[in-house]
């Protein structure tokens, strides 16, 4: 079959769950992942022919992707801070805005020598694991309460990476960030940084069904009578694990700006501000510990 054939009929069958463009990019994604061809092959080289047995794998992976599995999914990895992150069903798909809380809290770290940073609510790990390969001398730890999640975090290939950097490699430990900071046992971190769940249940009906069908409930949403409820751990964590001067950044929900920067406040913490995302929404939280 002809690649610019199987392109055009694979993109018509996923535009029932994606704008016209976006199935394009997918079906690009998915070629280009699988049998190594690029964004523009079909366009210069007309008649490139798809052998057939890697046919097969195409249209099954095809199948997969018309029921509204995300292409993450599909290809079991995704790109995140300009690394390779394994991701599965189990696990959040790490998202473009995350990679600003890690950029910020590089920044943070540019003029500091081993520090020690704890990521909350891992999932994947992709923090975590940015943190460690892009901070020189770091320590990281990440914590998620996620069997599934941990086993993907713990299971990221970076081997090559580390051998190159003589970075560390983080630690991951399994623990209820909505319990005692104690769990995870000695404090003094320079960062603690945290995506946590922060989607009310009543947003779902503005979410999209190849999230809602396909990604975990238990890494995204929170109920709509205490949507804080995760930052009033991050902050009780915070107080009691950050070394004096700290720095905290969180993801938030856009919505909640105003009501995080005061739970936060309230919790002691200092110098909180907003900082927004790509799209001008508040979409992180950052913060202090008394210096002492
Ligand atoms: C929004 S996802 C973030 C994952 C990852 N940090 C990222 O940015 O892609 C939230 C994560 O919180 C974890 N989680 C949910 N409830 C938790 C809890 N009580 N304690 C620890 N982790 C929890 C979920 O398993 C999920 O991995």
């Amino acid at each position: 079959m002809l690649l610019r054939d199987f392109l055009k009929e694979g993109s018509a069958r996923l535009e029932s769950l994606y704008p016209a463009p976006e199935a394009m990019n997918i079906m690009l994604m998915l070629c280009e992942e699988r049998i190594g061809t690029s964004r523009y092959t079909h366009v210069v080289e007309p008649d490139f022919s798809i052998e057939d047995d890697a046919l097969s794998g195409l249209k099954d992976d095809l199948d997969r992707l018309s029921s509204g599995e995300p292409i993450q999914y599909v290809l079991g990895c995704t790109e995140f801070c300009g690394l390779r992150f394994k991701v599965g069903p189990g696990v959040l798909i790490p998202r473009p805005e995350t990679e600003i809380l890690c950029m910020e809290a590089i920044k943070a770290c540019s003029s500091k020598r081993n520090v020690r940073i704890l990521d909350l609510c891992t999932g994947s790990g992709c923090i975590a694991w940015t943190m460690a390969l892009k901070v020189p001398g770091a320590s990281v730890v990440g914590v998620d309460i996620s069997d599934e999640a941990l086993s993907v975090a713990v299971s990221q290939d970076f081997s090559k990476e580390l051998d190159e950097s003589g970075a560390q490699a983080p630690k991951f430990i399994k623990a209820d960030v909505l319990g005692d900071p104690s769990a995870i046992g000695e404090g003094g971190f320079d960062l603690i940084l945290s995506n946590p769940p922060y989607i009310k249940e009543s947003e779902k009906t503005l979410m999209r069904p190849n999230v809602l069908d396909h990604e975990p409930a238990l890494a995204l949403f929170v109920p709509d009578d205490d949507p804080l409820l995760f930052y009033r751990a991050i902050a009780r964590w915070s107080r009691s694990l950050l070394a004096p001067g700290g720095m905290g950044i969180t993801e938030i929900n856009e919505l909640l700006g105003t009501a995080t920067s005061e739970l936060f406040s309230d919790h002691g913490l200092t110098e909180v501000s907003i900082i927004k995302d790509f799209y001008g929404k508040d979409r992180f939280a950052r913060y202090s510990s008394q210096a002492s």
